[in-house]
């Protein structure tokens, strides 16, 4: 469906996801407009924008930033847009509905959601056609990953033109087949967090340790080979069927065993509080800019060493 020339993002909400993908889209040079209904919001994207952008090292000139309560207002001309709301259904319904009613027929509505499927994201719209999920991973300035699938109404044409947006911004999506609560990458760490919780809760490791197993073990594996290829390796010469072989009896044991915390109050305090034991001495700025100069020495690795 038409050109498709993008020259002007609308951003809306700019919590922590809304302002990280502003940073990127206006170091690529895209017009950014943002809304969200609180008018403070304003003053902290500016300061989180003017933070990142030095680091994204823009190549050419940069985008214009502009600012806005009025959500109608800064779709009008929008020639894509990326939506970071809260997480919470029925806010996302409406506001998709509004946008919908005032966006030119041949704009995208990407959303950022983690979980939220685009069939009930769309249900309100008009052109529910143009709606997709592009879901990035915190922070979207840096991680390539982008999770591309839609609803029951969305056309294909939306999905190719969000596609080549986000190739073009460096990013790397990935097309589900399917819409699923959660996409791919969040059913993963959903795994991964479940577990961590069980044995937290279970006293086997603490905070620390658990989050060493990780970090210290196979996440360094994990930014290169997925699952499949880490375990294809780990079967010796005949790969996954070598794996298999060995390993299967006591994945399946593995499996069986695995927990099931209910995320319960109490269990939330008792994680919130272990959690901000290990954490004490760390601000959440310090953490956040370790954070993004070690995703950048990981990148800068790979790419020299592929
Ligand atoms: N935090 C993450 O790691 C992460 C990663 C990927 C995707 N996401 C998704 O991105 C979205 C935003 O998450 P976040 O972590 O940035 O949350 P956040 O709380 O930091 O930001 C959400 C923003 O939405 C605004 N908002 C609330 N109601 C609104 C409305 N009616 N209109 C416009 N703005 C409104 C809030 O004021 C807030 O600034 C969610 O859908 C979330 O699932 C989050």
């Amino acid at each position: 469906m038409g050109e498709h020339v993008i020259k002007r993002v609308a951003v809306i909400g700019c919590g922590t996801i809304g302002a990280s993908w502003a940073a990127l889209f206006l170091a690529h040079g895209y017009d950014v407009a943002a809304s969200e209904p609180r008018p403070e919001a304003e003053i902290e994207l500016r300061a989180v924008v003017a933070g990142l952008l030095p680091t994204l090292e823009p190549t050419g000139p940069i985008g214009q930033l502009t600012f806005t309560t009025d959500l109608e207002a800064c779709c009008r001309e929008a020639d894509f847009v990326q939506e970071n709301v809260v997480e919470r259904a029925a806010v996302k319904i409406e506001l998709m509905a509004r946008m919908d009613a005032v966006l030119r027929p041949d704009v995208v509505i990407a959303s950022s959601s983690s979980a939220i499927t685009v069939s009930v994201m769309q249900s309100a719209c008009a052109r529910p056609g143009r709606v997709v999920l592009g879901h990035p991973f915190n922070p979207p300035h840096l991680v390539p990953l982008v999770e591309l699938v839609g609803g029951a109404a969305t056309e294909a044409w939306a999905l190719d033109v969000a596609e080549a947006f986000y190739v073009g911004l460096g990013k790397k999506p990935i097309r589900l087949r399917k819409e699923i609560f959660g996409h791919v990458a969040n059913r993963l760490q959903a795994a991964i967090f479940r577990e961590s919780i069980h044995l937290l809760e279970e006293g086997i490791a603490s905070v620390d340790e658990i989050d060493a197993a990780v970090t210290e073990g196979p996440g360094l594996r994990w930014a290169l080979m997925g699952p499949f290829l880490t375990y294809h390796l780990a079967g010796g010469p005949s790969g996954m069927r070598g794996f298999m072989d060995q390993f299967a009896p006591m994945q399946q044991r593995l499996w069986s065993e695995l927990g099931q915390p209910q995320l319960d109050d109490a269990m939330q305090s008792r994680v919130i509080a272990a959690v901000d034991k290990a954490m004490q001495q760390r601000s959440m700025d310090e953490i956040r800019t370790q954070r993004d100069r070690r995703i950048r020495a990981v990148l800068q690795a790979r790419a020299t060493e592929i």
